[in-house]
C-alpha cells in the first residue's frame, strides 16, 4: 500500500514538474476525482501514434492528403480521435457555432482555454492546434509569444494557429516559432478581419488579392510556419500557392488542390438544421450527416414520453429497494405524520416491483 509520504511525494513530483501556478492541471493528478475511467477518456489506441510535425511532413511527402476538423468540447474531440483525424482545431469559430456569436470576434481567451483544455482530454492522437482569439496577439509580438504560451501551457494544445499576413503578424508568427512554439499561418478569409474585410467575402479574386494571398503564404513560411490554412480562395490561386510553398496548405473552400482539407466540426455534421443556420451555412460546405435532424427528433420524442409518462418506465429505473426496506420505510414515514407520503411509497412499489434484494 502507497505511504502518506510517497503519496505527497508523487503529487509534489507532479506540481514541480508541471511547474505550474493553475489548478486545472493539478486537479489532473489528484485522487478526488469519481471514477475517473467514465470521463477519462477512451486511452488512444496507441500512445506512440500521436501525430506530430514529422508526421505531417511525411504525410506531405507522400502527397497524402492531410485531415483537419475543428472540436471545442470533450465530445468532439473523442470523435475526431476515434476517426483518426490528424489534426484537431479548436477554432475561434467557437464564438459562432458554441457560443452563437455573429462573428468570431467576441469570443475571450479564457473561452477559449476552457475549449482547449476540454479538448485535450477528448483527443490523445490528433496533432491539437489551439487559434489564438481576437485581441490577444496583434499589439505586439510579446504580446503573441506570451498568448501562445498560454495556449500550450494552460490549454494543453501541441500548437497554435494565427490569422492574417500583415506585417505585424509575420513578426509574430516569427517570434512564435523563436519562442518553441509550432505555428499555423491562416491567409485568404481571415474571418478576425471582417472589419476590414468588410464581412464574410472571398479573396484572391483579382489578381492583387490573389498575389497577395500567394506571398503572404510564402512569407509565413519564411518566418518557420508549419503549415497554412487558405480559406475560401478560388481553386487556382490555392494551387498556385500549394505549388509555391514546401509546406502543407490546408483548405477550407479553396477547392481540392490542397495539401489537407478542414471543416467546421458543426458545418460537416450538419448540427445546425434551423432554416435560418441552413441559409447561413458556408456554400463549400459539405454536410457528412444532418445530426441536426436526429437531435431534434430525439428531443421530441423524449419530450412526449415524458409528457405521457412511458419515460421512464422500470427499464430505466435502476435502482431498487426491497420488500422489507419499503414496509419500514413507510411506517416511520407514517410515525413522522407522513401518511400521504407513506402512501405514495406503497404504490410505486406495488407498481414497480419491489425486488428481494437491494443488490439485485
Ligand atoms: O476557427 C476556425 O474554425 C478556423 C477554420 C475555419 C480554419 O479557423
Amino acid at each position: 500500500m502507497a505511504s502518506f509520504s510517497s503519496i505527497s511525494k508523487t503529487l509534489r513530483g507532479c506540481l514541480v514538474k508541471r511547474n505550474s501556478n493553475f489548478m486545472p492541471t493539478l486537479s489532473r493528478c489528484m485522487s478526488n476525482v469519481p471514477e475517473s475511467s467514465v470521463y477519462g477518456g477512451p486511452q488512444p489506441q496507441n500512445p506512440n501514434q500521436r501525430v506530430t510535425l514529422t508526421n505531417l511532413r511525411q504525410k506531405y511527402k507522400k502527397n497524402e492528403s492531410i485531415t483537419m476538423v475543428t472540436a471545442y468540447d470533450y465530445p468532439s474531440a473523442v470523435h475526431l480521435d476515434t476517426a483518426g483525424i490528424d489534426i484537431c482545431l479548436v477554432g475561434d469559430s467557437a464564438s459562432m457555432v458554441v457560443h452563437g456569436h455573429d462573428t468570431t470576434l467576441p469570443i475571450t481567451m479564457d473561452e477559449m482555454l476552457v475549449h482547449c483544455r476540454a479538448v485535450a482530454r477528448g483527443a490523445k492522437r490528433p496533432l491539437l492546434v489551439g487559434d489564438l482569439p481576437f485581441g490577444t496577439y496583434e499589439s505586439s509580438a510579446q504580446q503573441a509569444v506570451d498568448t501562445a504560451v498560454r495556449v500550450l501551457k494552460e490549454g494543453g494544445m501541441d500548437a497554435i494557429k494565427l490569422e492574417g499576413g500583415a506585417p505585424s503578424r509575420i513578426t509574430a508568427a516569427k517570434a512564435i516559432v523563436e519562442a518553441g512554439i509550432a505555428v499555423m499561418g491562416h491567409v485568404g478569409l481571415t474571418p478576425q478581419a471582417i472589419s476590414v474585410l468588410g464581412g464574410f467575402r472571398p479573396q484572391g479574386r483579382n489578381v492583387d488579392s490573389a498575389v497577395k494571398v500567394v506571398e503572404t503564404a510564402m512569407a509565413l513560411q519564411e518566418v518557420g510556419c508549419f503549415s497554412v490554412v487558405l480559406e475560401c480562395v478560388p481553386a487556382p490561386v490555392a494551387a498556385a500557392a500549394t505549388s509555391a510553398l514546401k509546406i502543407p496548405t490546408i483548405g477550407i473552400g479553396a477547392g481540392p488542390f490542397c495539401s489537407g482539407q478542414v471543416l467546421v466540426y458543426h458545418d460537416l455534421l450538419g448540427m445546425l438544421q434551423h432554416p435560418h443556420h441552413a441559409k447561413v451555412t458556408p456554400k463549400f460546405c459539405k454536410q457528412y450527416s444532418h445530426v441536426g435532424d436526429i437531435i431534434n427528433k430525439a428531443l421530441l420524442e423524449y419530450k412526449e414520453e415524458v409528457t405521457n409518462g412511458s419515460f421512464p418506465s422500470l427499464a430505466h429505473s435502476p435502482y431498487k429497494i426491497c420488500a422489507k426496506e419499503i414496509d419500514a420505510f413507510t411506517h416511520q414515514l407514517q410515525k413522522s405524520g407522513l401518511g400521504d407520503a407513506a402512501s405514495a411509497a406503497a404504490d410505486a412499489a406495488q407498481k414497480f416491483v419491489a425486488t428481494k434484494s437491494q443488490d439485485e
